[in-house]
This record gives structure tokens, C-alpha cells and sequence, in this order.
């Protein structure tokens, strides 16, 4: 299973590439303005410093949502690095671009999807990957795991190799989830992946052994 980090903010990006586990980073035109990033070349130059912090697999969204204004963002998008996978919605001329861009090369991680009928499309048309958002689904009382089990499956059924990246992770149990039912990829915010280190018993357990091991050097030192 693949952890994509679900940010633009370069520290996160860089401590959790720290970390060891990290396979990629996703962004989106909202995490992007978080981190106050606007302007044609201060996206590219964003976009620039994240691919030089990690690996592989940086998700960048296009702006535009005409086949034309996708196309040539993404052709720009991708030019910046050869980690940029371009990011691109689930829209109708969404899926007629991720077959140009997937048709020349350019990996596509389709976004916005919120049905098994859009992932299909998507897998159709060629994405690298899907993008379905449980935490919204779960928001509005619907079932982002059951979708991400659902996609699997029939991604199974034909043999499609475009991987199924769960996105909207709200908490650490989503990415437990995602990796029970198979998705290929989560992407989550830096917190839920530092989550997955806790446990209290881990904590007390660790105590226990050098509140041990510090006695033992002590009754050594007596004895001697
Ligand atoms: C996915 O790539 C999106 O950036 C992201 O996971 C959306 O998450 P949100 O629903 O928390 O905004």
C-alpha cells in the first residue's frame, strides 16, 4: 500500500518524507491556497520545490474545466518535473483530457470521484489513478468505504491497472479501512499518518522496559 501525504505545506512534506514511508503527495487548488501559493509561476515553482522533497507522485491540479484549458495545463504541469502526475476532474471533458494526457504519457490521477460509474469511466479513459473521497461520502451519511471496496472489486474483475487512491482521509480508522478493503493508495493529512504510531500501551510498555533496565544498572553498580 502506497502513503501519499494529502497537503501543499513543504515542512509537512518534508517530515513526513523524513518518516521513510512516504510514496507521494497529493494537492488540490484549496490545499494550495491554504499555503498561500497563487499566480502561474509561484504554483510552478510550488510544485517545483515538493517534487524536489519526495520520491515520486505529486499530484497537481489544473485549473481549467474546458478539454482545451485542461490539455494545455496539464502538458505544463507535467513539464515542470517527471514526479507530476496531473490532477483532473471528474467532469465530461475531464475524462476526454485524461485520455489525451494518459495517451502521450502523462500519468493522470482522475479526482472528484464520488460513484463506481465515474471510477469505471476514469480506469476507461486511461488514469494512472482515482481519487474516491470517502470523508466527504461519510460527511454526507453515505459509505466512502464501501465505494473504495467497490471500485477495487470491479478494478479486479477486468484486470484495470489504474490504482484506487483513497482520498478525504479524515482520521487514522479511514486509512486502516482503506488498507482492509485493498485500495492501492491513501492519501492522507500529515496527522493521520503520525496517528498510526500511537498507542498508550506502546508508551507504558517503553517505560516499563527502561524504568527495568535503568534498576538493574543500578543493582549492578551496588553489587560491583
Ligand atoms: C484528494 O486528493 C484531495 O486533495 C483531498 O483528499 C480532499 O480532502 P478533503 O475532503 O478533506 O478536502
Amino acid at each position: 500500500m502506497k502513503f501519499f501525504i494529502d497537503t501543499a505545506n513543504l515542512q509537512e512534506i518534508r517530515e513526513a518524507q523524513d518518516l521513510g514511508v512516504l510514496d507521494g503527495v497529493t494537492t488540490n487548488p484549496s490545499l494550495m491556497a491554504k499555503e498561500g501559493i497563487s499566480g502561474d509561476e509561484q504554483v510552478k515553482a510550488h510544485y517545483k520545490a515538493i517534487c524536489d522533497s519526495v520520491d515520486n507522485n505529486v499530484s497537481a491540479e489544473v485549473i481549467g474545466t474546458n478539454y482545451e484549458s485542461m490539455i494545455e495545463e496539464g502538458e505544463i504541469l507535467a513539464q515542470i518535473d517527471n514526479k507530476i502526475v496531473v490532477k483532473i476532474p471528474m467532469i465530461k471533458d475531464g475524462v476526454k483530457a485524461i485520455k489525451y494526457l494518459s495517451n502521450r504519457g502523462i500519468r493522470v490521477n482522475c479526482t472528484l470521484i464520488f460513484t463506481a460509474g465515474q471510477a469505471l469511466l476514469a480506469a476507461k479513459a486511461g488514469a494512472s489513478y482515482v481519487s474516491p473521497f470517502m470523508g466527504r461520502l461519510d460527511d454526507i451519511a453515505s459509505d466512502g468505504v464501501a465505494l473504495i471496496q467497490q471500485i477495487v472489486h470491479i478494478y479486479e474483475n477486468y484486470g484495470f491497472t489504474t490504482e484506487v487512491l483513497a482520498a478525504s482521509i479524515r482520521h487514522t480508522m479511514h486509512l486502516i479501512q482503506c488498507a482492509e478493503v485493498g485500495a492501492d493508495v491513501a492519501t492522507c493529512p500529515y496527522k493521520v499518518i503520525m496517528g498510526l504510531l500511537n498507542h498508550p500501551l506502546t508508551d507504558k510498555g517503553l517505560a516499563k522496559f527502561l524504568e527495568d533496565h535503568q534498576k538493574a544498572q543500578q543493582a549492578a553498580h551496588v553489587a560491583g
